[in-house]
């Protein structure tokens, strides 16, 4: 039986699973999606500590436009190839970043953010979305992470 939040001490790999399992009850047989990267975004931010930031940009047009979120307000719309999500969008390729500051063109929408996890959605071989993680503390992503949020996008892949 899944529970919408993370059991104390529980091992990452277990706490992704209980992530995954959750956003698929919850995204399961809804077909509005952005009611379901609203409640992704809450469970991500429910389960993962050290955030500043949790949510999705959505690839409109040629570009990234800000989706459902938690965290303080964001830029609007991201060039394809510009900063983190940008270069995850263009590439289709998960970025983890442990010092934005040393990353080229990282755009920072909140000065706290230190670290960064993004990981695009693919569908049909295109990227669709990204799921963007930001952290007030340097390296607080791990492959770990990594694994974990890219079995969420793939959760997702026909809800968003
Ligand atoms: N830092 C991101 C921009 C989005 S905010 O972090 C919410 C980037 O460089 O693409």
């Amino acid at each position: 039986m899944f529970s919408f939040a993370p059991t104390p001490g529980q091992s990452s790999a277990d706490l992704y699973a209980d992530l995954v399992e959750s956003a698929r009850a919850l995204t399961t047989g809804e077909s509005d999606s952005v009611a379901n990267m609203a409640n992704v975004a809450a469970l991500l931010w429910q389960f993962l500590p050290d955030l500043n930031w949790a949510g999705f940009y959505r690839v409109v047009g040629d570009g990234l436009v800000l989706g459902p979120f938690i965290g303080k307000p964001a830029c609007i719309r991201i060039a394809m190839g510009q900063g983190v999500c940008g270069t995850a969008a263009a590439s289709g390729e998960t970025q983890l970043v442990p010092d934005v500051h040393a990353f080229p063109g990282h755009i920072a929408c909140d000065a706290l953010s230190r670290s960064e996890l993004v990981v695009p959605v693919v569908r049909d071989g295109r990227v669709i979305a990204v799921i963007d993680l930001d952290s007030p503390t340097p390296a607080r992503f791990t492959h770990d992470d990594t694994r974990g949020v890219e079995a969420l996008a793939a959760a997702l892949v026909n809800s968003i």
